[in-house]
């Protein structure tokens, strides 16, 4: 599936030390708070799953699962839940662990849903940021990379379902999806 891949643009060895700094980033600002980490399914899944075993404490994670995109490469920016939160929110620190902020839609809508829960805080940790496609101002506080504005697959990110095994994350190759 690699040869699917026109270019790599970052390589797992450059996420795995981005992740490592933004852990330690994390757990300064949360050990010992009552943070529960939610990642958004499913590109969310890698980052959570590394970010988790670089943090030097232990916190629960929770999923939400919620609809923006179609098989398509283009943000909808209809979001619905598809899955909620199992855990009662309120009063705790929440940090929203994402793989991709593209056009800021979905997590732009599932901050103001989380927040109208009466957590604690609401915070964003996002693997990858794509500032030019940026439809609404969001504010991450913590970013692992911001990229072009590019199709991305890998590490999570999927094209169709497929690539979210990547172990790096590159754009598609045109042939894959013209
Ligand atoms: C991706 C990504 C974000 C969202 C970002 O999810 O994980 O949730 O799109 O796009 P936006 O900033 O333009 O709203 P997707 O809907 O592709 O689902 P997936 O995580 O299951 O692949």
């Amino acid at each position: 599936m690699g040869k699917d891949l026109e270019k790599v643009l970052i390589t797992n060895d450059q996420i795995q030390d981005r992740l490592a700094v933004l852990a330690e980033e994390i757990a300064d600002e949360y050990e010992g708070k009552d943070v529960l980490l939610v990642g958004v399914l499913k590109g969310a899944i890698m980052v959570m799953a590394d970010l988790m075993r670089h943090l030097r404490f232990s916190a629960p994670v929770d999923w939400m699962a919620v609809s923006s995109y179609g098989s398509g490469t283009k943000s909808s920016g209809v979001v619905r839940i598809l899955k909620d939160l199992d855990t009662d929110i309120t009063g705790k620190h929440v940090l929203i662990v994402e793989d991709i902020v593209d056009s800021g839609l979905t997590l732009s809508w599932i901050r103001s849903n989380l927040e109208s829960r009466n957590p604690a805080s609401v915070e964003i940790c996002t693997l990858l940021r794509k500032p030019e496609a940026a439809k609404v101002e969001i504010d991450c506080t913590w970013v692992g990379f911001d990229i072009p504005n590019e199709f991305v697959v890998g590490y999570g990110l999927d094209y169709a379902e497929a690539y979210r095994g990547l172990k790096d994350i590159g754009t598609l190759a045109r042939h894959v999806y013209s």
